[in-house]
C-alpha cells in the first residue's frame, strides 16, 4: 500500500487523518521508501516502543526532520537514554511535579487574565497571537526566571527553532546559537548568585554534573518543546469547540468538564504528530522484521484515532471520552516532563475564555502551518464576542 509522504511538512498541513487511518488499517508497520524510515501507526506497537528503550534508542534523533541532520547526545534530555536519562530527568523533575505545578496555578491565572483583559472582544483579533503563543511563553519565561523585557526576543527564538525542527537551515542555526549566547550568560551569572532565586534555571546550574552544552540543551527543550505545543492545543481546541457548539455549550454549563475536554482536545489535536527512535538490534515491530539500525517514526497522529483503542467513535471529538489514553504526551521513558503544566495551561484559558466569551467564534482565514513535528495553526481569527 502507499504510504503517506509524512515527511513532507505539507501532508501536516492539509487533512492528514484519512490517509492516517487507511495507513494504520492497512499497514500498521510500514517502510517509506523515499524516505528511508519505518512509519508505525498502531497504537500498540507505539506503545511497545517506547516504553523499551533499550531496544529503541532516541541517541540518534527523534524528529522526522532529525533524518537531515547530525544529531549530538547532550543537546537535549530528548535524545538521552537510560541510565543517564534517569538523571538528567531527575534534576527538573522537581519543577514539573504535580504539586509544584498547581502551586503555580495563581501566577497562570493572573497570565491569562492579563492576556484576555488585553483583547478587544469585540474586534477580529488572530487567536494565536491574542491568547494561543502569550500564554505558554509568559508561563515557561516566568519559570525559566526570563526577564519580562526580554520576552519579544524569546518568541522570535522559539519560533525559528521550532521551524528548524522540520528544516534545518543556516540562518536558523544561526539563531540557535544567539539563544545559547543570552542562556550561557544567564547560567554563568545564575551559578555565581550566592542567594539565587528558585525557578529551573538554578535547578539546572545547581547540578554539578550537567556539562554546560546539556544545560543549554535543557533550555532550549523547555523552551520549544514547552512553547509551541501547549499554543497548538489551544489554538486547535479553540477551533475545535467552534465546530462542536453542542460541546462548547456543555462545559460552559458545566467546567468540570474541561479536564477530560483538555484530554479530547489533545488527543484529537495531537500537536506533537510524531517522534522516532531507532532500533539497536533486530528486532520485530506488530509482526514485521526490521533491522539493526532502522529509524522508526511513531505517528501518535495516526495511534490517537485507533479503533483498536478509542472505539468505533475514534475519529468522533467527544469532550465526555473517558477512558482517554491517548499518546499527545507519547509515553514510557520521555513521557512529557510538561504535561501537568500544559493540561493546567489550557483548563486555565479555556475555563476563562467560556466564561467570557462562550459564543466566540472562528472567522474565515484560518491557516494551518506546515510542519513534520507539529500540528500547527498558523493563523487564527477569532470574534470572541459577537453581536448577535
Ligand atoms: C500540549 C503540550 C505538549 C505536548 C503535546 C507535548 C508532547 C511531548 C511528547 C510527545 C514528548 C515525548 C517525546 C519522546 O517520547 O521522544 C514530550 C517530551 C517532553 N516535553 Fe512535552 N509536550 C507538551 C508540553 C510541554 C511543556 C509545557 C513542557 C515544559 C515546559 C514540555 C517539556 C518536555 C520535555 C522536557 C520533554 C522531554 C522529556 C524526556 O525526554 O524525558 N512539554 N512532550
Amino acid at each position: 500500500m502507499r504510504v503517506p509522504n509524512v515527511h513532507d511538512p505539507e501532508f501536516w498541513q492539509g487533512e492528514p487523518d484519512q490517509e492516517l487511518a487507511e495507513l494504520r488499517r492497512g499497514c500498521p508497520v510500514a517502510l517509506l521508501g523515499d524516505a528511508g524510515f519505518w512509519t508505525i501507526a498502531g497504537h500498540d506497537e507505539i506503545v511497545r516502543i517506547s516504553k523499551d528503550p533499550a531496544t529503541f534508542s532516541s541517541a540518534k534523533g527523534v524528529l522526522i526532520g532529525d533524518r537531515k541532520r547530525t544529531v549530538t547526545g547532550t543537546e537535549s534530555i530528548l535524545y538521552v537514554d537510560p541510565p543517564r536519562h534517569v538523571a538528567m530527568r531527575r534534576i527538573v523533575n522537581r519543577g514539573f511535579t504535580v504539586r509544584r505545578v498547581a502551586q503555580l496555578t495563581p501566577i497562570l491565572e493572573g497570565i491569562v487574565a492579563d492576556v484576555l483583559d488585553a483583547i478587544d472582544p469585540e474586534e477580529p483579533v488572530d487567536a494565536v497571537d491574542a491568547i494561543c503563543a502569550p500564554v505558554p511563553i509568559l508561563m515557561i519565561a516566568h519559570m525559566l526566571g526570563v526577564p519580562a523585557e526580554d520576552l519579544p526576543t524569546f518568541r522570535t527564538w522559539s519560533d525559528a527553532i521550532a521551524i528548524a525542527a522540520t528544516d534545518p537551515t543556516d540562518p536558523r542555526a544561526m539563531v540557535a546559537i544567539d539563544f545559547f549566547v543570552y542562556f550561557n550568560a544567564r547560567l554563568d551569572a545564575r551559578a555565581d548568585d550566592p542567594d539565587p532565586p528558585d525557578d529551573l534555571l538554578t535547578a539546572i546550574t545547581a547540578d554539578a554534573e550537567l556539562t554546560r552544552a546539556e544545560q543549554l540543551g535543557f533550555c532550549m527543550s523547555l523552551l520549544v518543546a514547552g512553547n509551541e505545543t501547549t499554543r497548538h492545543l489551544i489554538s486547535g481546541g479553540l477551533v475545535a469547540l467552534a465546530e462542536h457548539p453542542d460541546q462548547r455549550a456543555q462545559l460552559a454549563q458545566d467546567e468540570s468538564l474541561i479536564p477530560g475536554a483538555v484530554e479530547e482536545m489533545l488527543r484529537w489535536i495531537t500537536p506533537i504528530v510524531a517522534m522516532a527512535r531507532t532500533a539497536t538490534c533486530p528486532v520485530t515491530v506488530g509482526g514485521t522484521d526490521v533491522d539493526a539500525g532502522s529509524y522508526l517514526v511513531m505517528l501518535y497522529a495516526a495511534a490517537n484515532r485507533d479503533e483498536a483503542v478509542f472505539g468505533s467513535d475514534a475519529d468522533k471529538f467527544d469532550v465526555t471520552r473517558s477512558p482517554n489514553p491517548h499518546l499527545a504526551f507519547g509515553i514510557g521513558e520521555h513521557f512529557c516532563l510538561g504535561a501537568q503544566l500544559a493540561r493546567l495551561e489550557a483548563k486555565v484559558v479555556f475555563t476563562e475564555v467560556l466564561r467570557r466569551w462562550p459564543h466566540y467564534r472562528v472567522l474565515d482565514g484560518v491557516k494551518r502551518g506546515a510542519s513534520t513535528l507539529l500540528r500547527e495553526t498558523a493563523t487564527l481569527p477569532i470574534l470572541l464576542q459577537p453581536r448577535n
